[in-house]
């Protein structure tokens, strides 16, 4: 079977990064080991200044066939005068839209290699693994009504709703679930389930796919001890499934333990098998076209893709070893660097993971 993979570059750093993932899956159809048929097409800036429009009709068409795409990153200061619709980042949000993720997995892992990069003590954070699967298309960002209105004193009021209908929880807690399956099979549900009638809903519907799930070790921490936890003593967090404010803010403080923004992919999942794979960090514009990105948050993005699109597990975990192996080899990209390694740029890296494999 040939899978249909999407690869949408982007603007600074993405076009970089995105071929050294891209020869990560040549070694494996170079093997026999893997049929892909890849198409390129634009998103964001690029796409803008090409095409008029930051998801253009074409990429659309393209995206809805694809069996999988991986993204490198959007957006420029040459865009920030731009009128909202035709940002960049739109570009992003509706490509989400378009295909329905609503299901965003982003782990935060701590290679023993990269243990001084976070500003924890090692102790706390060395051998750290997480995986945070947020809600992506519904709660506080979506929920109507919203808006600012003016009140009968004159004062005005900024408000929006937060909603989840229990179809939209389900959904999103089988992801936990299965993931939890996939992995140590301990989920952690974080909600404010004290306070909020959504999350009462939500704990609710979360206890009932549960039931589905028997081996799963469930348990529910309220956002503002899930907060604390995370950076008291994070490697207690096997899973955690979370909703989409909550998993925006806790996201990226679990990202950020690891203190490598170059180093962590995420996926963005529908309810069929096709995924968006990223990595989690921006264009970079203060160092694209110098050939020193770091290319290893795309090429464990491919990893993922692997993983949850193509079924491919086994090839997904050559991946994530390569990367181990060529970070114990001592190579690394200026953001990783420390004191005895050597620096390597953005190819060299790719490389090394190709010859790793
Ligand atoms: P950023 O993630 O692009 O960069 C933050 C810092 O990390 C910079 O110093 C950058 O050089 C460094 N960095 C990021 N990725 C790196 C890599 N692979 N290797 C080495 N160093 C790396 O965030 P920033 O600067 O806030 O945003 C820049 C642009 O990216 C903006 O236009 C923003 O809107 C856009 N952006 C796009 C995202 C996406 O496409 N998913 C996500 C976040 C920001
Ligand atoms: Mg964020």
């Amino acid at each position: 079977m040939t899978h249909k993979i999407l690869v949408l570059p982007g603007d600074g750093i993405g076009p970089e990064i995105v071929a050294e993932a891209v020869k990560v899956l040549n070694v494996f159809t170079a093997e026999g080991n893997l049929s892909v048929a890849l198409e390129y097409a634009n998103i964001g800036g690029i796409a803008y200044d090409k095409e008029g429009q930051p998801y253009p009709d074409s990429t659309r068409a393209l995206a809805q066939k694809a069996d999988a795409i991986l993204l490198g990153a959007v957006g420029g200061p040459q865009y920030d005068t731009l009128d909202r619709p035709l940002r960049p980042e739109r570009g992003l949000l509706a490509i989400r839209a378009d295909l329905g993720l609503f299901a965003n997995l982003r782990p935060a892992i701590l290679y023993e290699e990269l243990a001084s990069a976070s500003t924890l003590k090692p102790e706390v954070v060395a051998g750290l693994d997480i995986m945070i699967v947020r809600e992506l298309t519904g709660g506080i960002y979506f929920g109507q009504p919203r808006g600012i209105r003016v009140l009968e004193n004159g004062e005005r009021q900024g408000f929006n709703s937060a909603t989840y209908t229990e179809s939209e929880i389900e959904r999103i807690a089988r992801v936990g679930f299965e993931t939890a399956m996939k992995r140590n099979k301990r989920l952690c549900s974080v909600d404010k389930a004290n306070v909020l009638e959504v999350c009462e809903l939500w704990r609710e519907i979360v206890e009932k796919v549960g039931k589905e799930y028997p081996e799963v070790e469930l348990s529910h921490m309220y956002v503002d001890n899930a907060a604390m936890q995370l950076v008291r003593a994070p490697k207690q967090f096997d899973v955690i499934v979370t909703s989409n404010l909550f998993g925006d803010v806790l996201s990226d403080a679990a990202a950020m333990l690891t203190g490598s923004i170059g180093m962590l992919p995420s996926a963005s999942l529908n309810s069929s098998a096709c995924g968006l794979y990223e990595p989690i960090h921006g264009s970079a514009p203060d160092i694209a076209g110098q050939g020193i990105a770091n290319p290893l948050a795309t090429i464990l993005s491919v990893a993922m893709l692997l993983r949850y699109s193509l079924n491919r597990p086994e090839l997904a975990e050559r991946v994530e070893a390569a990367v181990e192996k060529v970070l114990a080899s001592g190579v690394r990209t200026g953001d990783i660097y420390t004191e005895g390694c050597r620096k390597i740029g953005t190819v060299a890296m790719g490389d090394a993971v190709v010859a790793a494999l």
